[in-house]
């Protein structure tokens, strides 16, 4: 087998699967028709709308953006969508998707925290099938602690992961795990518990922390609260 560059190394490895338009869009969602890619698109904003909401003066920042799926339905919704992702291969994909929508900014990042936005300065970030991709979970709690931190008084976060607690979650986590380890590829799926993202959530400050459970995913979200007198 080719030597894979290691999971860490996001830039490498993201920018490794994203090089064409079709293959960054299945390793987005894997599907490649327009189609699918909005009403996946459109039930995602489906679980934003319920748990964090959009509002149409919010600035919103997605973590892991990838090719805009989601963005091509936030952004309409808000005053300005701030989509982030460590390789520039799916930006600019996702500049070419969204080049009709006002109010779209993309920002390459590190892989590992949101530097360069600017601390209290975004209403939502939300994160949606990234977790499953970094490698460990002092990774996935860093970008929760950013999130905080870029988050204004009373800002809103959502985050999900496919829940290693559910049926489908745990035949995932079983299809891995029969693979030999030499052969699982650097972007392979790793699930969460709901008690492992429920722990970020409090432990980074965030408050009215809800976890929803009724699929195969933990679809998490939460309040930052304006600091009392
Ligand atoms: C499965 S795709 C999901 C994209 C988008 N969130 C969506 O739902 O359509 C995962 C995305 O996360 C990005 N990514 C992977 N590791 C990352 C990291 N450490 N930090 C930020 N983005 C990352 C990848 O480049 C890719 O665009």
């Amino acid at each position: 087998m080719e030597h894979q560059p290691a999971r860490s190394e996001y830039k490498k490895v993201w920018s490794a699967l994203s090089t064409t338009d079709e293959q960054a869009k299945l390793h987005v969602i894997g599907v490649t028709e327009e189609a699918a890619l909005q009403s996946t698109g459109e039930q995602t904003l489906g679980f934003l709308q319920e748990s964090v909401g959009i509002r149409k003066d919010d600035v919103v920042l997605e973590i892991g953006c990838g090719i805009g799926r989601v963005g091509r339905m936030v952004a309409p919704l808000c005053r300005k969508w701030i989509g982030c992702d460590v390789t520039s291969n799916m930006l600019s994909l996702a500049a070419e998707r969204l080049k009709d929508l006002p109010g779209v900014e993309l920002k390459e990042i590190s892989g590992y925290d949101l530097k360069g936005i600017a601390d209290a300065s975004v209403d939502v970030v939300y994160c949606t099938v990234v977790f499953m991709h970094l490698e460990s979970s002092w990774d996935r709690y860093n970008y929760i602690l950013e999130a905080f931190r870029v988050l204004r008084p009373n800002g809103r976060i959502y985050v999900d992961n496919i829940n290693l607690c559910s049926d489908g979650g745990w035949k995932v986590f079983e299809t891995h795990h029969a693979m030999s380890p030499a052969n699982r590829p650097p972007h392979m799926t790793q699930n969460s518990t709901p008690q492992e993202i429920e722990t970020y959530l409090k432990r980074a400050g965030f408050s009215d922390v809800r976890i929803r459970t009724d699929d195969d995913w933990v679809r998490a979200s939460g309040m930052k609260y304006e600091e009392g007198p």
